[in-house]
């Protein structure tokens, strides 16, 4: 059924600092999920004046927000304390991931993890899965009864953690191969060949990794690069012939327009240099990357780099996008970089949308696309209220949302025209 919904909306344009703002507006949302208009409420046309309302005051409608980086098996293991990310990975990270080798479990954890992401505002997102093909199968399929725009796939791992976690080339290959088939365009899910990073990866997984990349049309690849100074070190041993961590995905193949990158820390100039010429994406992790103690990463550094904003749980600390930002604009001061609000929230909305490539259905409120719609309380906390008196523009009042935000602040989620929080 159309609906339609009120508040105060907030557009991110093509420029990236470009806001919109209309005080009392409106979103009509279509029977089949999309935006069929929006504008002020005032100039609502005549068809849908009867259609039922959501009427959310003064509060903010904007694009739902997008993580582009985040491990569903880490739901629930946030704030895991370690030295650093290969103690954490195998003290913490690799035991949890165990447990999905079970389907009923992932399949009740796909539900609990998908409702953190609503209740936190997030409406799309780019998923790592465990090794185990029936994990990214739960999570495809729980948010397929979404109509989620979710991407996702089987995580390659052959060496380097624990038997449970495992896999072995072919097999992974083949499940990798059959989860394209089954899902990848399937409604909003989308594939991406997920290699865990070049650590746990032998070289004939990695080559196979890259064939696959080539073979499952239309797919992403994800994996990590640079994020530790102890992972750089044990890359470095691994594959000694190669001239850097980003050399080891060149040579198989995994250095594309379609592979995204968590972390890019550390990475040389040369390093940035090629992540730019070949259109890759690096997704900033700033919660995961502070609690890991792993680094900064520096906007100014990768200017010429296409970026992400990713949470990264369970090594980020928060699945809110809000804290995300705040977190964000801490370390790029740390970095030289002072971020308007505007850029902030633009990056977790469109931005983020294309560096998925998702942006034709989601990342903005245009008519055509999804009605994937986060509605904002700016006075949600007593002290984002108290904050909230003093804000004399819509840039301030978001700002205020950023650094001091998190899921308190979201007062409803809407995934494709439905209310998931
Ligand atoms: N590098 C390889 N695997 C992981 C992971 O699960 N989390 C983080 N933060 N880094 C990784
Ligand atoms: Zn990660």
């Amino acid at each position: 059924m159309t609906r339609v919904l009120l508040g105060q909306l907030v557009t991110f344009g093509e420029e990236p600092q470009h806001i919109t703002h209309e005080t009392r507006g409106a979103i009509v949302m279509g029977a089949n999920g999309t935006i069929l208009w929006r504008g002020a409420r005032a100039l609502l046309p005549a068809e849908y004046a009867a259609a039922p309302q959501d009427d959310h005051g003064e509060k903010l409608l904007m694009a739902g927000f997008i993580d582009t980086h985040i491990h569903f098996p880490q739901y629930r293991m946030l704030a895991a304390a370690a030295v650093d990310l290969l103690d954490w990975l195998s003290r913490y990270t690799f035991p949890e991931e165990a447990r999905y080798a079970s389907k009923a479990y992932a399949e009740a954890a796909a539900e609990i993890f998908l409702q953190r992401l609503f209740s936190n505002g997030t409406t799309g997102a780019m998923a790592f899965c465990s090794s185990h093909k029936v994990c990214a199968e739960a999570l495809f399929e729980a948010a397929a009864r979404n109509n989620m725009a979710l991407i996702t796939g089987k995580t390659m791992m052959d060496r380097g953690a624990i038997p449970a976690v495992e896999d072995e080339p072919e097999q992974a290959a083949r499940d990798t191969l059959a989860l394209h088939k089954a899902f990848h365009g399937k409604g909003r899910l989308r594939h991406a060949v997920t290699p865990r990073f070049a650590i746990t990866s032998s070289e004939k997984q990695l080559s196979l990794a890259g064939e696959l990349l080539q073979d499952c049309t239309g797919a992403l690849m994800q994996t990590h690069l640079s994020e530790s100074p102890g992972e750089i070190a044990r890359v470095r041993e691994l594959f000694p012939n190669d001239r850097d961590y980003t050399a080891v995905y060149e040579r198989f193949g995994l250095l594309t327009p379609r592979s995204l990158f968590a972390h890019g820390i550390h990475l040389s100039e040369s390093e940035c240099q090629r992540l730019s010429a070949a259109g890759a994406t690096v997704m900033h992790c700033p919660t995961s990357n502070n609690f890991l103690g792993s680094g900064l990463m520096s906007m100014v550094k990768l200017k010429d780099v296409r970026l992400g904003l990713a949470t990264d749980v369970g090594g980020g600390t928060s699945f809110s996008m809000l804290q995300t930002l705040g977190e964000t604009y801490k370390v790029q001061m740390l970095c030289g970089r002072k971020l308007k609000a505007a850029e902030l929230f633009h990056m977790a909305t469109l931005g983020n949308a294309r560096a998925l490539r998702i942006e034709a259905e989601t990342g903005s409120l245009d008519a055509g696309k999804f009605a994937d719609v986060v509605v904002l309380d700016p006075q949600a906390t007593p002290v984002l209220a108290s904050r909230h008196a003093l804000s004399n523009s819509v840039e301030d009042v978001l700002f205020a949302l950023a650094l001091l935000g998190d899921d308190r602040a979201v007062a409803a989620t809407y995934v494709a025209g439905k209310r998931a929080h």
